[in-house]
């Protein structure tokens, strides 16, 4: 039942139940939300990556069961891709797929044990209600190589109402970022009207920006 579980995703209150919210979602998350609700959004991230003139190494953030990922190779994208996530069972999803380089268990709003050497970051669902809050953005700038292109998808329902609009300003304002650009997607595509009316018509904001 896809509407029920997107309805709790958004739901979520704390890191504990986000996790295992997913420990449960993961088997079903592809065949079931993503293919139920025309899930578009890696789709409009992967674009947007590409567009930019994304390059590897690239690191997934909250990678999931890898659809991001899965979008890219079939745009064409040929670098090497990373994927962390705090769910086991989401990544056990993603890794069957053999697309990513490494999978990695871990919180991204903790510092990552990663050396700054990725020329991408990409996410998409992952700064959404219930989710992740804009004080990952650090935590991912220091794993990014000066230049590197990000493309995250922040969910309009927390893009002002959790700070991210500020703090990406805020962020090129200290001149740790630059060229920032946010375009308005839609999460979803025509099939999610009939599955889950409350949210068929959420829309995403994909914020490009470069790491000075
Ligand atoms: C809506 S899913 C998106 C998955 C995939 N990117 C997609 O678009 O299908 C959100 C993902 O973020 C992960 N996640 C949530 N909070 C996280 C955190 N603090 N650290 C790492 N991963 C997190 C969840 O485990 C889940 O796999």
């Amino acid at each position: 039942m896809s509407s029920r579980d997107l309805e709790g995703a958004l739901a979520l209150t704390g890191a504990e139940a986000c996790r295992a919210y997913y420990r449960d979602w993961a088997e079903r998350y592809d065949a079931g939300f993503a293919a139920e609700m025309d899930y578009l959004l890696p789709a409009h991230v992967a674009a947007a990556f590409q567009a930019a003139g994304g390059q590897g190494p690239v690191l997934d953030i909250g990678a999931g069961t890898g659809l991001l990922a899965e979008r890219l190779r079939e745009m064409g994208f040929a670098g090497e891709i990373d994927a962390v996530d705090f769910s086991p069972e989401m990544l056990r999803q993603a890794g069957q797929k053999g697309i990513y380089r490494l999978l990695m268990q871990a919180d991204i709003t903790k510092p990552l044990p990663l050396a700054p050497q990725y020329r991408g970051v990409v996410s998409s669902g992952t700064f959404t209600a219930g989710h992740v809050g804009p004080e990952a953005l650090s935590v991912l700038l220091a794993v990014a190589r000066p230049g590197a292109q990000f493309a995250l998808s922040v969910n309009h329902r927390v893009w002002r109402a959790a700070g991210f609009d500020t703090a990406l300003a805020a962020l090129e304002a200290a001149g740790r970022v630059a060229a920032l650009q946010v375009i308005e997607v839609q999460v979803y595509g025509a099939a999610a009207l009939a599955q889950d009316a409350r949210h068929a018509e959420d829309r995403a904001q994909v914020v490009l920006f470069q790491t000075t």
